[in-house]
């Protein structure tokens, strides 16, 4: 039976249930299908999105828009010196103000409590596209992508090389949430945040998977379905990225590593990647690889997301 998310906002896939994910999953396949064979799918005709943007983006901008665009509402773009917002207005009272005009956010920054006030203090769907602490719309996009490549989810394996960022902080949500297992190398210090873990671990239990956070990159890769990596030197990061090019050496996603994992194993990537750091091209543009039909994907996600939210 449908779930109605309507008036929903997307913040954190744990904030999601299992229902609500394949939901979210469903649509996805169904509006991709509908792309692919031009046939309309308008199902936010006159809506506007508002997109925030503190950092820089090439897939969350574009797939938002475009999609939007496709569901017959229209988006806006807001950069980091457009609006009011922390400088002479407070978050409050610009997720009051939007309300007003939008009917829906959709936005990117650095403070993780910025999106969560920005769904408090306004009345319309806020949709989290990338946060220090989480990116939920790529993992949705990644879970889709694995699940369309392998047809099932549960019981797989992924394992996460490298920072304990947003990205493996939303893949040991989602994974855990859908019944993966997930194990992440990471050297000391850039290990993920704790209560993420705890959360990742109790949704672990419920569904019967297992949750592994490791130091050995080897040991991770280990037998798994899926291996998952992503820059060492996130947006906001830029002053640390030769610090962390040392730190990092070892955790390099390459030919070597891969020969643990299954053999049909997919390669993936959110994307940007620093090739030649966390991926080689060998791995990258392998026949493993699937990081441009998991960019794709995308569109087809966020579309879904628009929908069932707006
Ligand atoms: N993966 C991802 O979010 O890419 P962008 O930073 O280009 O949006
Ligand atoms: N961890 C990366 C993800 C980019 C999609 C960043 O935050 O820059």
């Amino acid at each position: 039976m449908a779930v109605n998310m309507k008036g929903k906002s997307l913040i954190s896939i744990n904030d999601l249930t299992i229902e609500e994910v394949w939901q979210i999953f469903e649509l996805s396949a169904t509006l991709k299908m509908k792309r692919l064979t031009g046939e309309p799918h308008r199902l936010l005709e006159g809506k506007t999105l508002g997109m925030i943007f503190s950092k820089p983006s090439t897939r969350t901008r574009v797939s938002f828009e475009v999609g939007i665009y496709e569901l017959g509402g229209i988006g806006m773009y807001f950069g980091p010196n457009d609006l009011q917002l922390k400088k002479s207005e407070s978050v409050a009272d610009t997720a009051r103000v939007l309300s007003r005009f939008l009917s829906g956010i959709m936005i990117r920054t650095f403070d993780h409590q910025d999106v969560i006030d920005l769904a408090t203090y306004g009345s319309i769907p806020v949709i989290n596209g990338l946060t220090d602490l989480l990116h939920p719309c790529q993992v949705l996009t990644d879970l889709f992508t694995i699940y369309e490549k392998k047809k099932e989810l549960k019981g797989l394996k992924l394992a996460y090389i490298g920072d304990g960022n947003n990205m493996a902080h939303s893949l040991l949500h989602g994974c855990s949430k859908v019944g993966m297992n997930i194990a992440i190398a990471s050297p000391s210090g850039y290990k993920p945040v704790e209560q993420i873990v705890k959360n990742a671990e109790a949704n672990a239990t419920y569904m019967g998977s297992k949750v592994e956070i490791l130091d050995d990159p080897i040991a991770a890769v280990k037998d798994a379905d899926v291996v998952y990596t992503d820059v060492w030197a996130s947006m906001g990061q830029e002053t640390e990225a030769a610090e962390r090019k040392k730190i990092f050496r070892n955790f390099q996603v390459n030919s070597a590593l891969v020969k643990n994992a299954k053999e049909d194993y997919l390669f993936m990537h959110c994307l940007p990647a620093h090739r030649g750091d966390e991926v080689v091209n060998e791995v990258a543009d392998s026949p493993n690889s699937v990081i441009f039909d998991e960019a794709e994907n995308r569109l087809h996600v966020q579309k879904a997301i628009m929908a069932l939210l707006m």
